[in-house]
């Protein structure tokens, strides 16, 4: 089991975090169309390509969450996991196969994916996965989260993680919040703290080893509707508190979404979490837009500038690294 440990800190350790380029095909069409490119399987292994052969990739990203179309791709020749584990980073892989309408809670989702997955995740593995990750959702409303959709998604967060963990592999155990509502950042702070309690609680029970996952969970935020607004020391106490709280110190990290802040914000963010940080958990990035949208938005002006597209992609992974330290600055960040 030390096996995992070592995996999920080659990941997160050092000053490095994940690359969530994991976009289902219609997320990552969406993503595409709103820079006005075409989401062809073409255009979208062009894109992720000029991201994974970033020099940022040997120096920031310890770990490449895929989907599975592009963990199945090759590149001139170049199979996809093979081209990641040459940078030194760890290839991983989305297994959740969406969420759907959750029943007797209409306004809520479940996470769907378990059946088969064990033969799917032997599979993974044997193409050079070392990692996943499942996501749960919850939203904030006067009912939700309610009990069944906190107590359903924790049961299925568990079940596959124990499965991973059971294929050789380590879980992102992903329940994410949502920004969605007009609720303050101290509502948040009860409902993911709710959140991940239980989630825990059915880790432990279903006998995971703490010690071989990384938990991916949202900041402590105020609701994206919410006019309340709050400084990102006072979001770092709030966030450093919940887990605190809520998390078993034998979790060797935590690597967080950035679930629709801006690429500065969810930077400055977690800088501010680091220079508080005075747990055993490291706290480093597990980013999907905040490490991608300026490389893309560049890079739909010219598919062809694969240089500048990098440029831009460095200069944010940089940035995530270095508050992943708690070394960022506004200076470093305008350089
Ligand atoms: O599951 C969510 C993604 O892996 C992270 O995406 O950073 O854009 O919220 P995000």
């Amino acid at each position: 089991m030390s096996e995992l440990n070592n995996i999920a800190l080659k990941i997160i350790g050092n000053g490095k975090g994940i690359l969530a380029a994991d976009e289902s095909t219609g997320t990552m069409t969406k993503r595409l169309q709103s820079v006005n490119v075409e989401s062809s399987s073409e255009n979208r292994l062009k894109f992720r390509h000029t991201l994974f052969s970033s020099k940022s990739m040997k120096t920031c990203i310890g770990g490449v969450i895929l989907y599975d179309e592009t963990i199945k791709q090759e590149f001139n020749s170049k199979k996809i996991p093979e081209l990641i584990i040459n940078t030194g980073a760890i290839p991983g892989i989305k297994v959740d196969t969406g969420t759907k309408t959750l029943a007797n809670s209409p306004e809520e989702k479940i996470t769907e994916g378990l059946d088969g997955l064990r033969d799917r995740l032997k599979n993974y593995y044997k193409i050079g996965a070392r990692f996943a990750k499942w996501r749960g959702v919850y939203l904030i409303s006067n009912s939700c989260p309610s009990k069944i959709a906190i107590s359903t998604n924790a049961h299925a967060l568990a079940r596959y993680s124990a499965l991973v963990q059971e294929a050789g592999m380590v879980p992102i155990v992903e329940p994410e919040v949502l920004m969605d509502g007009n609720h303050s950042a101290e509502v948040c702070l009860d409902k993911t703290s709710e959140v991940i309690k239980k989630c825990f609680e059915e880790l432990i029970l279903q006998k995971v080893d703490l010690k071989g996952v990384i938990l991916k969970p949202n900041m402590i935020l105020p609701g994206s509707r919410s006019d309340q607004k709050i400084s990102s020391d006072e979001i770092a106490e709030l966030t450093v508190k919940c887990l605190i709280e809520n998390v078993p110190t034998e979790v060797p990290g935590i690597a967080f979404l950035s679930g629709g802040q801006t690429e500065v914000e969810a930077t400055k963010n977690l800088n501010a979490i680091n220079k508080i940080n005075k747990s055993n958990f490291i706290m480093s990035y597990s980013y999907g837009r905040a490490l991608q949208q300026s490389a893309l938005k560049y890079w739909s002006k010219n598919l062809d500038d694969i240089e500048g597209t990098q440029k831009v992609f460095n200069h944010r992974a940089d940035m995530c690294s270095l508050a992943s330290k708690g070394k960022w600055t506004e200076q470093v960040e305008k350089n």
